[in-house]
C-alpha cells in the first residue's frame, strides 16, 4: 500500500510545476483623470484589461537587500475595468524560478501622491521605455502610433475611466551553489491574468472547473444511490432466503 502512495505523491509533485500568487480588489470609480492621458501612455507600461486579461512576460528579481527588502518593483496598467466590480490579478510562474512575489494595486492619485510608489514606478518606466525603444514590443501604449487603420482589440480607446496601477514585487527565493546564479537573479517568465469575478464571488475562469466538479458530483449521486439500491436489494434478497431457509427447518 505504502509504495503506492509514495508513487502518488511524486505523480502530483510533478504535475504541480507552477506557482501562482494572486491580489483581490474592486475596480475603483471612473477617475478624474481621463484614462486616453498621454502621460500615462507615455510610462511604457504593459496592460490588462478584460479584453486583452493575460500578459506573458519575464519580470526582474533580486535577493532582498536593506534598500529593497522586497526585491524589484515591476509596474503594469488595468483599464477598462468596470467599477465597483471584484476581480483578482494571478501571476503565474514556473516553481524552477523559485520568487516571492507581492502584488499590490494602487489608484493613480495614490500613485501620484506617494513619494515612494512614485519613485518606482518612474524607475521602472524609464528602464521599460530604454527597453522599448530599443526592441519594439506588442501590447503596449504603441497601439496610438498604429493609427486608426488596424482595429484590433488593443487599439481600443479606454471604454471607462476605471482604472489602476498594478505594482508587482519579485524578490528571488533561492540558494545555489552557482555564484553567477547568487549574483544575477535570471529574469523570471511569468503570465499575469486579469480575471472578474462572476456576481463578484466568484472567480470566472474558475467557472469550467466548478461545472465539471457539479457534473462529477451529479454522477458520484446518481452512482451511489443505484449502489445502495442494488445492496438494499441483495439483503432483502438475502433475508427472504434465510426466512425460506428458517421456515423449511420449522417445518
Ligand atoms: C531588468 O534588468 C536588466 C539587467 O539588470 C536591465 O537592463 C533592465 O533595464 C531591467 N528592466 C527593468 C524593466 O527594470
Amino acid at each position: 500500500m505504502y509504495p503506492f502512495i509514495w508513487a502518488l505523491l511524486a505523480f502530483c509533485a510533478t504535475i504541480a510545476q507552477a506557482n501562482v500568487e494572486k491580489t483581490i480588489f474592486l475596480a475603483p470609480a471612473g477617475t478624474t483623470v481621463p484614462s486616453g492621458e498621454p502621460a500615462i501612455d507615455d510610462l511604457g507600461l504593459e496592460r490588462l484589461s478584460p479584453e486583452s486579461p493575460v500578459v506573458r512576460t519575464r519580470l526582474n528579481a533580486t535577493f532582498p537587500s536593506n534598500d529593497a527588502p522586497e526585491g524589484t518593483d515591476s509596474w503594469f496598467f488595468l483599464e477598462n475595468l468596470i467599477p465597483g466590480q471584484r476581480y483578482e490579478v494571478r501571476v503565474c510562474w514556473l516553481a524552477t524560478q523559485p520568487t516571492a512575489f507581492t502584488l499590490t494595486t494602487h489608484a493613480l492619485a495614490n500613485t501620484i501622491e506617494d513619494p515612494s510608489l512614485l519613485s518606482s514606478l518612474s524607475i521602472f518606466s524609464t528602464a521599460r521605455l530604454a527597453l522599448l525603444s530599443a526592441r519594439m514590443e506588442v501590447n503596449t501604449i504603441l497601439r496610438r502610433a498604429t493609427g486608426n487603420s488596424k482595429k484590433s482589440v488593443l487599439d481600443l480607446e479606454p471604454t471607462t475611466d476605471s482604472v489602476l496601477f498594478l505594482r508587482v514585487r519579485a524578490v528571488a527565493d533561492y540558494f545555489s551553489a552557482d555564484e553567477a546564479l547568487m549574483r544575477d537573479v535570471p529574469p523570471v517568465a511569468v503570465d499575469l491574468i486579469l480575471d472578474p469575478f462572476l456576481w463578484n464571488v466568484f472567480p470566472r475562469s474558475l467557472v469550467p472547473t466548478a461545472a465539471w466538479i457539479a457534473v462529477v458530483a451529479v454522477v458520484a449521486l446518481v452512482v451511489a444511490r443505484w449502489v445502495a439500491r442494488e445492496l438494499g436489494r441483495v439483503v432483502d434478497d438475502a433475508k427472504k432466503e434465510r426466512d425460506l431457509q428458517e421456515g423449511k427447518k420449522a417445518r
